[in-house]
C-alpha cells in the first residue's frame, strides 16, 4: 500500500491502481473491525464529518454515518427540507457554515453535477483542510458506489486479499440506463483500470453516443441516435482525461453479446427522475429486452454473480425472484460492503495512516 495524499474524492477518472488497491486493503482492514463484537474504534475521534445530502439517499448516507461513528467521528446531518436552504441560502454559504462549525469532511451529494468540486475548490481557495467527498453529483460520478462494488466483487474472489488485479480479463456486463448513471461512469473508470472487460448494454437513448464515440470504446454495434439528454449531459465525458492503457470498452445495443459468458452483470435502475423526454416505449418492454432475469443469467457462466446499487425497480431492471436470491444477488452484500469501504475513506483522507 501507497502513501495516501488525495484530500478530496470527487472522481475515479484519476484513480491509480496503488489508490484502488490501498482503498480495498484498508477496507478489509475495517470489515474485520465491523465483525468484532465492539465494533468501533478512535480513529477518527475529535474529526467532524458533515453529511450534506441535497438529493434523497438511504444507502450512502446512513453508510457514511455508520461509518463515520464506528471511527469515532462526530457527525452532523444536514437536510434540505429543514434547512435556511428553504430560506434562500445558497449551496455555497450552506458549505461555509459547516466549515465556520469546524467541519473536517464534508460528504456531498447534489443533483447537478460539479456541485462537490465547486465545493473542494471553494475550501481550497480558502486554505481550509478540509476534505470534500462526492456521494454521488448528478450524471458525473459516484466514486464511493464504485469503490463498494469492486470491493464487493475483489472480496467474492479473494476475500483475505481483495485487489484490483483480480478482475483481469473477468467480462463484466453494466446493463441498463447507462446515460443517466452516476454509477456506471465511476464504475467504469474502475472496472477498466482493473483489465476487467467492460460491457455495456442498454437501448440506443439510454446508452451515450459518447461513449462510444471516446476514442477508446471498441465498437459492437452501429452508433445510435443521440438523445436530447445526451446533447445536454452537463459534463461530457469527453471532457475526461484519458487514461494511460487502452480500456477493454464495448457497447452493444442487444443484451445477449453483453451477457455471454460474463462473470458479473450489474444491473442499474431506471431514472425516472432524470427522465424530461419519453426514452422508453414502456417499463413492461424494457423488462422484455433489457431485464436481468435467470433465463437470460443461462448466457452467462455458471457461477455469474449479479449486482445492482440500488434502489432497485423490482420487475424492472431485474426480476424480483432473482434479486432476493443468494446464489446470484450480491445486492445485500454491496450494501454491507459499503460501510467498511466509506470507513476506509473516511479514515483515508482524514489523515489516517494506512
Ligand atoms: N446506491 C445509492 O446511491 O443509493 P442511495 O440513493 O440510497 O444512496
Amino acid at each position: 500500500m501507497t502513501t495516501w495524499t488525495r484530500r478530496h474524492i470527487i472522481s475515479l477518472a484519476d484513480f491509480v491502481p496503488d489508490e484502488y488497491n490501498t482503498v480495498l486493503q484498508t477496507a478489509a482492514s475495517f470489515r474485520e473491525v465491523l465483525s468484532r463484537r465492539v465494533k468501533k474504534v478512535p480513529t477518527l475521534q475529535g474529526i467532524v464529518v458533515a453529511t450534506l445530502f441535497f438529493e434523497p439517499s438511504t444507502r450512502t448516507r446512513n453508510s457514511f454515518e455508520l461509518a463515520a461513528k464506528r471511527l469515532s467521528a462526530d457527525t452532523l446531518s444536514f437536510t434540505p427540507g429543514t434547512s435556511a436552504l428553504t430560506k434562500g441560502e445558497t449551496i455555497l454559504d450552506t458549505a461555509l457554515t459547516y466549515l465556520a462549525m469546524g467541519t473536517n469532511i464534508m460528504v456531498i451529494r447534489h443533483r447537478e453535477a460539479g456541485v462537490p468540486l465547486a465545493i473542494a475548490n471553494e475550501m481550497d481557495r480558502l486554505e481550509s483542510q478540509v476534505s470534500v467527498l462526492n456521494a454521488g453529483d448528478g450524471q458525473h460520478e459516484h466514486p464511493s458506489q464504485a469503490l463498494l462494488d469492486l470491493f464487493t466483487i475483489c472480496s467474492l474472489l479473494d476475500p483475505d486479499l481483495p485487489r484490483l488485479e483480480l478482475l483481469k480479463d473477468k467480462k463484466i456486463a453494466i446493463v441498463g440506463d447507462i446515460l443517466h448513471s452516476r454509477v456506471a461512469r465511476s464504475n467504469i473508470w474502475s472496472l477498466t483500470a482493473s483489465g476487467a472487460e467492460v460491457h455495456l448494454a442498454g437501448p440506443p437513448t439510454l446508452l451515450p453516443k459518447l461513449f462510444a464515440s471516446w476514442g477508446m470504446a471498441h465498437q459492437a454495434s452501429p452508433v445510435p441516435p443521440t438523445s436530447p439528454e445526451e446533447e445536454n449531459s452537463p459534463l461530457p465525458i469527453t471532457h475526461y482525461p484519458l487514461p494511460i492503457t487502452q480500456p477493454k470498452l464495448f457497447l452493444h445495443w442487444d443484451i445477449e453479446p453483453a451477457l455471454q459468458n460474463a462473470d458479473f452483470v450489474m444491473t442499474l435502475r431506471l431514472q425516472k427522475e432524470r427522465m424530461t423526454q419519453h426514452l422508453l416505449p414502456s417499463l413492461r418492454e424494457y423488462h422484455q429486452r433489457y431485464g436481468i432475469t435467470r433465463d437470460r443469467l443461462k448466457l452467462c457462466q455458471s457461477d455469474v454473480k449479479v449486482l445492482h446499487p440500488g434502489p432497485v425497480n423490482r420487475g424492472v431492471e431485474i426480476s424480483s425472484d432473482l434479486m432476493d436470491d443468494p446464489q446470484f444477488s450480491l445486492i445485500s452484500q454491496q450494501v454491507t460492503s459499503g460501510v467498511a469501504v466509506r470507513m476506509a475513506l473516511l479514515y483515508l483522507i482524514g489523515g489516517g495512516k494506512a
